[in-house]
C-alpha cells in the first residue's frame, strides 16, 4: 500500500482539475493504496515570508497554520500529485504558496513518485509552457520520477473535462499508481 498525498490548487470544488483528482483518487483507493486529498484553497496558507528563521531553526515555520499539517503529509507520502489549474501560464497562486512554504525543509523532500494533474482553458501547447513552477519544485527533491502527466486542455467551463478521455486516463493512473 502506498501512501498518496493530492495537492489541489483550484479554486473551483467541482472544476476541472479537481474532478480529475477524484477520478485519481477513486483508482487508488480501488487499488487499496491510502489517499489524502488536499483541497489548497480550503486551508490557511500564509505566504512565505522570506524571514529566513526556518533555516537556522531546524526547519520550523514562525507561521502557525494549515501548512505545518500539509508538510507533515506531504514528507510521509510516496506518491505526491501535484494538481493545479493553469493561471496566466503558470500554477495558481493557492499552488505556488504552498510550494514556496516547504522552503523550511526543502532539503529533505524526499523521495517521491509525482504525477501532474494540469487543466487549461486552452491548448495543451499552453500547458507544457507553464510548468515551470510545478518542474522547478520536482527538481528539488532528493529522489523523484514523474510517473504520468495528466492533461485536461480546452477546457475553460468547470466541468468542461467530464467528456474528455483524460477522465479515464485520471482513473486508471490512479488504479496503477
Ligand atoms: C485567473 C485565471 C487565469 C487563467 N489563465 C489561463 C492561461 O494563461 N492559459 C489557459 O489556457 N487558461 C487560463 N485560464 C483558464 C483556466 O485554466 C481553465 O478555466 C481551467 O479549466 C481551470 O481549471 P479548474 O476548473 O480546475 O479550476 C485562466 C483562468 C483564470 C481564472
Amino acid at each position: 500500500m502506498k501512501h498518496i498525498v493530492i495537492l489541489s490548487g483550484s479554486p473551483r470544488k467541482n472544476g476541472n482539475t479537481n474532478l480529475l483528482c477524484r477520478q485519481f483518487q477513486q483508482g487508488a483507493e480501488e487499488a487499496g493504496h491510502s489517499v489524502r486529498f488536499i483541497p489548497l484553497a480550503e486551508k490557511r496558507i500564509g505566504f512565505c515570508r522570506a524571514c529566513d528563521v526556518c533555516m537556522r531553526n531546524g526547519g520550523a515555520c514562525i507561521q502557525k497554520d494549515d501548512m505545518e499539517n500539509i508538510l507533515c503529509a506531504f514528507q510521509q507520502a510516496d506518491v505526491v500529485v501535484l494538481a493545479t489549474p493553469v493561471y496566466f501560464y503558470g500554477v495558481s497562486a493557492q499552488m505556488k504558496a504552498c510550494i514556496d512554504r516547504t522552503y523550511p525543509i526543502w532539503q529533505h523532500l524526499g523521495r517521491k513518485e509525482v504525477y501532474y494533474i494540469v487543466s487549461a482553458g486552452l491548448g495543451e501547447d499552453i500547458i507544457a509552457r507553464s510548468l515551470g513552477d510545478l518542474d522547478g519544485f520536482v527538481e528539488h527533491f532528493e529522489q523523484y520520477e514523474i510517473k504520468g502527466r495528466l492533461y485536461a486542455s480546452n477546457v475553460m467551463e468547470a466541468g468542461a473535462v467530464r467528456t474528455l478521455p483524460v477522465m479515464e486516463a485520471a482513473y486508471q493512473a490512479g488504479l496503477h499508481v
